[in-house]
């Protein structure tokens, strides 16, 4: 099994480029099934997850080509399969996606479950309530093994979704775009991937308005065309190493990311003494001008505080002055790092949704393990400043969602290793 190796590095300096957003590219990959067309994408991040829904989104019919690192051509000229089988969706919850452009495109659509993960539950109902909406019957095996969706027509009606899900409104946004009839999806996400799908579905020739507010109207349409579509960078790659530059004291220019997908993280490293300048060459950011202090966060859906960012952010709390406090609202077991980092020599505790992070601790380091892909981002960050070496392991989640990661820090002055055990 690989691992890192990580050594307390001096403060990371120079300039980062942003790669293409992984949670933009998953849903939009997903919903190059619904057109008969090449679908041209590019910026597409080079990661484990693109890779695991590439075989599935093929195994169903799609001819993908990588015509460089970073662009693939999709087609789909016909549906070989509407069943999404267990050993294909079970590496990678986001794969549930493809059912909708199946449900869209043929009428059914089975897909096997992935069970809940280290962060929760992560249940699917709000997804079900969109297509039953859209007239579709849904049917689920009494242990929830797999969910099979049927229509012999998808009809436009109004989805009020009970929490702005990402993936519901996605997945919702997909299926009616080949719906009779208008759609509008109130409490809809507004996180810049919503609107990034839906940039791609209207160059596709879809008619979805309003992605990026709380109101999504997807007017259904009958065929889809050729397009080229770039993917938005990669926010909460972007938010990571913002957070890099503040726990390490250093000064980053970080470039390609949108200013304003970030302003959350922005507003509470400046509220902690980071210094963030918007320059023309990027965003830099310097945890090296002032004494750095302690905030509160709470995560919430965009444009709140970003629950991909709040342990990255935990880890960085533990290195300055005074005591925060971060709530997690979105997902129900997301401090799963909490117990890494205090291994290392930080205080938290946990009282539900809430830690307390006592500041201005000394990390050592040790061998800890990523328990998701943004706790291992956040145990990176630890040791980095840390005394010695961490040794982390279970990095196959940091690789699933963040391109050429240790090359990056590395570029940046970072003292970090990937071995193969
Ligand atoms: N939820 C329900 N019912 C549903 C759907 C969601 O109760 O039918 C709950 C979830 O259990 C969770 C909350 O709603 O507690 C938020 O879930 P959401 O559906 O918004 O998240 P998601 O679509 O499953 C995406 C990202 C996550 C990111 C969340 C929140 C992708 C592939 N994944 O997940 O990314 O944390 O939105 O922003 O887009 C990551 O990148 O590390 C990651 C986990």
């Amino acid at each position: 099994m690989a691992k890192y190796l990580i050594q307390k590095s001096a403060p990371l300096k120079g300039e980062v480029e942003i790669s293409g957003s992984k949670n933009a590219v998953l849903p939009i990959m997903a919903a190059a099934l619904l057109s008969e067309e090449e679908c041209t994408l590019r910026d597409v991040p080079a990661l484990r997850d693109v890779e695991v829904l590439k075989d599935l989104i093929s195994y169903l019919g799609a001819e993908v080509n990588r015509i460089d690192t970073n662009t693939y051509t999709i087609q789909t000229r016909e549906i070989k399969s509407t069943e999404a089988p267990f050993d294909l969706v079970n590496k990678m919850r986001a794969s549930f996606l493809v059912a909708g452009p199946l449900l869209a495109r043929t009428g059914r659509a089975k897909v096997y479950m992935p069970g809940g993960c280290t962060i929760g539950a992560r249940p699917i109902e709000l997804h079900l309530k969109g297509f039953r909406a859209l007239g579709a019957e849904v049917r689920q095996d009494e242990v929830g093994s797999y969910v099979e969706i049927t229509s012999d027509r998808l009809v436009g009606a109004n989805v009020y979704l009970d929490f702005p899900s990402v993936g519901a409104t996605e997945h919702i946004m997909m299926a009616a775009t080949l719906a009779d009839g208008p759609t509008p999806i109130q409490t809809a996400a507004e996180e810049p991937e919503i609107v990034d799908l839906a940039n791609f579905l209207n160059k596709m020739g879809a008619r979805v308005k309003g992605a990026g507010t709380e109101t999504i109207k997807i007017d259904g349409v009958e065929k889809f065309k050729a397009c080229n579509h770039g993917i938005i960078p990669d926010r909460i790659e972007a938010g990571t190493f913002m957070i890099a530059a503040a726990i390490t004291r250093g000064n980053i220019l970080i470039k390609n990311a949108v200013n304003s997908h970030v302003k959350a993280i922005a507003a509470k490293l400046t509220e902690c003494g980071v210094v963030i300048e918007d320059t023309d060459e990027g965003m830099l950011v310097r945890g090296d001008v002032n004494p750095l202090v302690s905030t509160n966060i709470k995560t919430m859906p965009y444009p709140g505080f970003p629950t991909d960012a709040q342990s990255p952010f935990m880890a960085f709390l533990t290195t300055v002055e005074g005591s925060s406090v971060v709530i997690e609202n979105i997902f129900e077991n997301r401090f799963m790092h909490v117990s890494e980092l205090n291994r290392m020599g930080a205080n938290i505790k946990i009282d539900g949704r809430s830690a307390i992070i006592y500041g201005n601790r000394h990390l050592e380091g040790t061998k800890v393990i990523s328990t998701d892909l943004r706790a291992g981002a956040a145990m990176v960050l630890a040791g980095l400043v840390a005394d010695g070496t961490t040794e982390l392991s279970e990095i196959y989640h940091i690789e699933r969602g963040y391109e050429n990661f240790v090359e990056k820090f590395r570029k940046l002055g970072a003292t970090i290793i990937r071995i193969d055990d």
